[in-house]
């Protein structure tokens, strides 16, 4: 058993947290809005004052957080985990940030420290369930290293070299999201020529939407549109002037929708 921090604890982050404990870790936790981690320390996870309380023992350290500011902070702001790493210890970067803040957040740690870019595929629901898809990527070591904690979380998918795993992580959300929009505007023409939205889904289940009628349906997931919007927005980004006026159509539609947190089958 190792001890592991982890660095968030919102909506994934929580979950994660309960399966590491589950498993007979010893958990560490620290969150920007300590409310948020209560449940977990009565769970038994310890709770940490800063980041860099929260590693300074620590194996293994997981970030799951917003984005590339929020780990950008955690690690190197004031209390930042990263000047407490010890040598050897293996940081877990979860959270969807996209490539270049991968690359970036190599460039800037410690030598010793052992970097693994792994975005998860899959929501609330799967990490409950320990059924989420871990995008692995970097040295093979490293992977090798993380892979027994990880693999309490869900499946482990091996990407290849650091950044692998937050460019798969793009691709996919990329089709998540464009795929959300599509079924907004098919739900649309059923309701104009008066096929019931819940007939047009179950029908819609077995087609080219299949996969995105089931996310529209799914009870357990939450992944807020602002999270999507921010996806999207870092594939754009890499797009940079190609066409690509379906991604980009979507990402107006994410950007309109009136609640910002709201489950992205809120769309639907
Ligand atoms: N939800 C999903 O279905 C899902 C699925 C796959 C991947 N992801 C990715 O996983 C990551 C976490 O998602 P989530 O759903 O767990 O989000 P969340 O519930 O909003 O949690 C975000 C976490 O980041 C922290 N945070 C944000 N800005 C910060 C800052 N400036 N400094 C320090 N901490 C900061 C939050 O702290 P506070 O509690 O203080 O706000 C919270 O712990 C994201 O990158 C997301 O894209 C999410």
């Amino acid at each position: 058993m190792e001890t592991i921090a982890v660095l968030g604890t919102g909506r994934l982050g929580t979950p994660i947290c309960r399966r590491l404990l589950a498993a007979g870790h010893q958990v560490a936790v620290w969150n920007r809005t300590t409310s948020r981690s209560e449940r977990l320390v009565r769970a038994g996870a310890r709770r940490a004052a800063s980041p860099a309380a929260a590693v300074a023992d620590a194996d293994t350290v997981i970030t799951v957080l917003s984005n590339a500011i929020a780990v950008d902070t955690v690690l190197f702001g004031p209390g930042g985990a990263a000047a407490a790493l010890r040598p050897g210890t293996c940081l877990v970067q979860m959270s969807t940030i996209g490539p270049d803040a991968v690359a970036e957040l190599a460039r800037r740690l410690p030598a010793e420290v052992h970097l693994v870019d792994a975005p998860v595929v899959g929501s609330v629901d799967a990490a409950q369930a320990g059924r989420l898809t871990v995008l692995a990527a970097g040295d093979p070591a490293a992977v090798d290293r993380a892979a027994p904690v990880l693999q309490a979380l869900g499946t482990v998918r091996r990407c290849g070299a650091l950044g692998a795993g937050s460019a798969l992580k793009l691709v996919l959300n990329t089709a998540l999201v464009t795929a959300m929009a599509a079924l907004r505007d098919t739900v649309a023409v059923a309701d104009a020529v008066g096929v019931d939205r819940s007939v047009a889904l179950a029908a819609l289940g077995t087609g080219p939407l299949g996969g995105a009628a089931k996310r529209a349906t799914a009870t357990g997931a939450w992944f807020p549109i602002a999270l999507a919007s921010k996806d999207i927005n870092l594939a754009l980004r890499h797009l940079g002037d190609r066409p690509a006026p379906v991604a980009r159509a979507a990402a107006r539609v994410l950007s309109a929708a009136p609640d910002q947190n709201a489950d992205l089958s809120v769309l639907v």
